[in-house]
């Protein structure tokens, strides 16, 4: 099974999302058009087997678009693009372990990820994906033009700000510039993809504060309904982890985890970050720290 390009073999790895990619060379330009097209049809790519060096993991991402630099993760030695997403093995949290959406809480979201994991532990660490245009569409019409009318506000306050709740504290220094925490971005609930033009859901646990024009136990109920729906394994890929593997997903139609269930290892990952569009409905709210 699966689908050839090339050199390039293309397997599925799931109903809904994601696809693994052996025999690629990132440092081919020539094998991109092949690698952009299968990250439009799946959202999540694992391109196994990667020996490259940070500027390499950088000239690729480079052809997806612009780098956008995330402003509260601590950057690689002399590469601010890069970020490093780091777990040391007497370190408890994890960064990303909860269900997430990279940067929602500006009024135009990053593109996607590129993630190159560098050391890993001996087990777990893997990273779970959702599809958020299957989660929408498995509602039923009701529901789908309900949540239509709706917006939700997301923030990177509570999340990365000075004021955080206290599940995010993390004293371990890999993250900083709470003061750069203060945006505030307004979102439809349900957005078309700027590429494929497929609604998805575009709510999610850890940024998303609330529904706006209903109560703020009506967003409760919202949210909270959504979420427990989203989680459903039918909608879900996980990416298993080699050394060398490059990720790539889209937060623009999934969630994602770090599965922190590796405590007493090591795992090290590069993540670079690309500039994406605002999204037709949304618009940044004013930014006040
Ligand atoms: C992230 O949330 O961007 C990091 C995911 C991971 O480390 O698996």
């Amino acid at each position: 099974m699966g689908k050839e390009h090339g050199l390039m073999h293309i397997e599925t790895l799931s109903t809904n999302i994601g696809a693994e990619i052996f025999n690629a060379d990132i440092r081919d330009k020539t094998q991109f058009d092949a690698i952009w097209e299968a990250f439009k049809e799946y959202s999540v790519l694992v391109i196994r087997n990667q020996a490259i060096t940070p500027e390499e993991h950088l000239a690729f991402s480079r052809q997806f678009g612009q780098i956008n630099i995330n402003r509260f993760f601590q950057p690689l030695e002399n590469q601010p693009e890069i970020s490093v997403v780091e777990k040391l093995a007497n370190q408890r949290r994890a960064i990303g372990q909860d269900w997430h959406t990279d940067h929602s809480y500006d009024a135009a979201p990053a593109m996607g990820s590129i993630m190159h994991a560098i050391a890993l532990p001996p087990y777990g660490g893997d990273t779970l994906f959702v599809s958020m245009a299957s989660a929408f569409e498995a509602l039923n019409d009701e529901k789908q033009l309900f949540l239509k009318g709706l917006s939700a506000i997301h923030s990177s306050k509570h999340v990365f700000g000075k004021q955080k709740q206290s599940k995010y504290r993390d004293d371990s220094g890999r993250t900083g510039n709470e003061e750069l925490a203060i945006q505030d971005a307004l979102h439809p609930v349900v957005i078309t993809h700027p590429l494929s033009g497929r609604d998805g859901l575009y709510v999610n646990p850890t940024f998303t504060e609330s529904v706006t024009g209903v109560s703020s136990k009506e967003s409760k109920t919202i949210l909270g309904a959504l979420y427990r729906h989203c989680q459903s394994p039918n909608f879900q890929c996980r990416i298993k982890w080699k050394t060398g593997d490059v990720g790539v997903w889209d937060n623009r139609a999934t969630w994602h985890k770090a599965e922190n269930n590796y405590h007493g290892h090591y795992r090290l990952m590069h993540r670079i970050t690309i500039e994406g569009c605002t999204l037709s409905g949304s618009k940044s709210l004013a930014q006040v720290p």
